[in-house]
């Protein structure tokens, strides 16, 4: 995320004394990436983000730590609205991981109610909004985001989700790195290019500061160590101005403009990000292929080296048609499984022009292990559907 932004009361120059009218000091923080060798943000706080009252450690609230190994090797279909929901129905304390490996982390969030402060400092985090409204709230101001929004929050945000329409019904993709574009579609200053399915122009910021001046302010801390809380004497939004590269940005997947041929395109033509250890691709509204044999669904493929999950979110897919498969459903097809288009689909495609689905999926180079939430909301006949 290279693209510059300002807001608020930011000095002329960076690392010098910055304080308000009555002379009290700002105090500066650099959030940066990679060990001050990356992209980077300068925050000026009213007071010290350092300065802590407590510290208690917390169990894991998302489950994750009960993944395992999925055998015997099973393709399946997870129906997100058979997943147990939480007795804290927001979208940090509400989360039920579902599939996970060393590099990333599926999740499924309903939310009512809006969550408490949350910091994830082992990686960037990507939420999927598929239903509902609400407002982002972190150190860097207001994000307001709704059904579509791809919002990325980068590691160590201190941040809020605030239900403004709600449930909001979210897939969380939770990384160990940093969630980028592809590299392919990047200049080497940054720059989206011309090639690319989308520019700086889709891409939303924060829209306004939040000046917050309550004390002894408990907030939820993820580390690779775990989870902890922290209770901040001075609240976390108390910033007056900020500048850099690094903030949390939403882009909606209806601005993603699809890559089409005359005959089919593979998966890297959706690439959306990029992770360490996983991409993640937009489906979207588009033409069919219009080579005048061409198969307009895809061909079986094996995976060879990744498992895919692919979240469909609106539309309807035709290339699954009879397998049960439908808006809100979760598909994973792991490695050493080939899958194709389900029995009699290629023939329903033959006079369709246009495809109106719209998915998210996530491809990781490592196996996903499965949680007791994904298995409990699996379709057991899923497995079968080709051979009817
Ligand atoms: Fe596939």
């Amino acid at each position: 995320m290279a693209h510059y932004r300002r807001m608020g009361n930011v000095p002329p120059k960076r690392h010098t004394h910055h304080h308000d009218e009555s002379g009290h000091r700002y105090a500066e923080e650099l959030m940066g990436q990679e060990g001050f060798s990356a992209n980077s943000s300068l925050l000026y706080h009213r007071n010290s983000p350092s300065a802590l009252a407590d510290i208690e450690a917390l169990d894991d609230p998302s489950g994750s730590s009960i993944a395992t190994a999925d055998r015997p090797l099973t393709p399946r279909h997870i129906r997100t609205g058979s997943v147990t929901s939480s007795a804290l129905p927001d979208l940090v304390d509400g989360r039920r991981t579902l599939l996970t490996n060393d590099d990333v982390e599926v999740a499924w969030a309903v939310a009512t109610n809006d969550s408490g402060l949350y910091r994830n400092a082992v990686g960037d985090e990507l939420v999927f909004i598929h239903e509902g409204r609400g407002t982002l709230e972190s150190v860097f101001g207001r994000l307001d985001v709704g059904s579509g929004d791809y919002v990325v929050v980068p590691a160590a945000t201190t941040h809020r989700w605030v239900v403004t329409d709600g449930p909001i019904r979210a897939l969380i993709i939770a990384s160990r790195g940093h969630i980028a574009p592809p590299a392919k579609y990047l200049s080497r200053y940054g720059q989206l290019l011309e090639h690319a399915p989308y520019c700086e122009r889709d891409l939303r910021g924060p829209t306004e500061l939040i000046e917050n001046d309550t004390e002894d302010v408990p907030v939820l801390v993820r580390n690779r160590g775990g989870w902890s809380r922290h209770i901040h004497r001075h609240h976390p939004f108390d910033v007056v101005g900020w500048d850099g590269c690094v903030y949390p940005h939403a882009l909606n997947i209806a601005d993603f403009e699809p890559i089409v041929g005359s005959i089919h395109q593979p998966p890297p033509v959706h690439q959306t990000f990029e992770l360490p250890g996983a991409v993640i691709c937009s489906f979207v509204p588009r033409l069919f292929d219009f080579h005048p044999d061409a198969v307009k669904v895809p061909y079986h493929h094996a995976n060879t080296d990744s498992d895919e999950v692919l979240f469909y979110a609106a539309g309807n897919f035709m290339s699954r048609a009879g397998s049960g498969i439908d808006v809100g459903s979760i598909s994973y097809h792991p490695a050493g499984f080939i899958h194709g288009p389900q029995p009699g689909s290629i023939e329903g495609s033959l006079d369709k022009t246009r495809t109106e689905e719209t998915a998210v999926m996530l491809d990781t180079f490592a196996p996903l292990r499965i949680t007791d939430a994904a298995r409990e909301a699996s379709d057991p006949d899923y497995p079968f559907t080709w051979a009817r």
